[in-house]
């Protein structure tokens, strides 16, 4: 009796395993929609136009924050120290420095939209987040290049929306085996990269 009971364990185990390696990530670590998540931007809008505002929210009992307008011309340092959610919508700051992000390490979801100034991101910002789950960068038409290595720190990246932007060549990704979920969207369409040389994306779980 306990030899059958045994031996079925041992025979569902590697089962188990199995559907846990392929079913896709949990949904409550899904991304937001992106009505949900412009939420913040959307109070700023309607009271004050432009500037930066920070909301306390129930997701994860982390607050949000948005900036918004040409008039914030670089990543603001008053910001809540534990924002959650950071957007950056139409703002006129040219460059992601190597140390942009280092105030705010606990960022989940990051989202920097319609900002013509953009030039220049440098990937090495993001290895001080390391609960990143959402990186999405669209319609920043000046946006040529992205540098360093993306997602090397960022073990829990989930979604990469790298969508509308003036790339010409592909972001280097790099996934390790700390890396504990699968990437369940990469989004590059609407750049004008003409090439994916094969050392760019290694090791990316998608
Ligand atoms: C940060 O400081 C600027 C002035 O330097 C102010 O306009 C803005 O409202 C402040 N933002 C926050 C989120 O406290
Ligand atoms: C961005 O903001 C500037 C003013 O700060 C405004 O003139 C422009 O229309 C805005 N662009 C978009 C795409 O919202
Ligand atoms: C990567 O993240 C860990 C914490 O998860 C941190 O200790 C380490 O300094 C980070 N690496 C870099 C290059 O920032």
């Amino acid at each position: 009796m306990t030899c059958s009971q045994n031996r079925s364990i041992l025979v569902t185990l590697p089962l188990l395993l199995l559907i846990l390696e392929t079913s896709p990530p949990v949904k409550c670590q899904t991304a937001l929609s992106l009505a949900e998540t412009k939420h913040s931007c959307m109070a700023l809008k309607a009271e004050f136009g432009e500037g930066c505002v920070c909301k306390q929210t129930k997701r994860y009992g982390q607050p949000e924050c948005c900036c918004m307008g040409w008039q914030v011309t670089q990543m603001p340092v008053n910001l809540t120290a534990d924002v959650g959610y950071l957007y950056l919508h139409n703002t006129s700051i040219s460059e992601v420095t190597s140390n942009f992000f280092d105030a705010y390490p606990s960022i989940r979801e990051l989202e920097i939209s319609d900002s013509v100034h953009l030039e220049h991101f440098d990937g090495s910002s993001l290895t001080v987040l390391p609960k990143l789950r959402k990186l999405s960068v669209t319609k920043c038409p000046n946006l040529r290049e992205i540098s360093g290595k993306l997602l090397v720190n960022n073990t829990r990246i989930q979604t990469v929306i790298l969508k509308s932007n003036g790339l010409r060549t592909m972001p280097s990704l790099r996934m390790t085996d700390a890396h504990h979920v699968l990437v369940d969207r990469i989004d590059l369409s609407g750049n004008k990269i003409k090439f994916i040389g094969d050392s760019k994306v290694r090791n990316v779980k998608a």
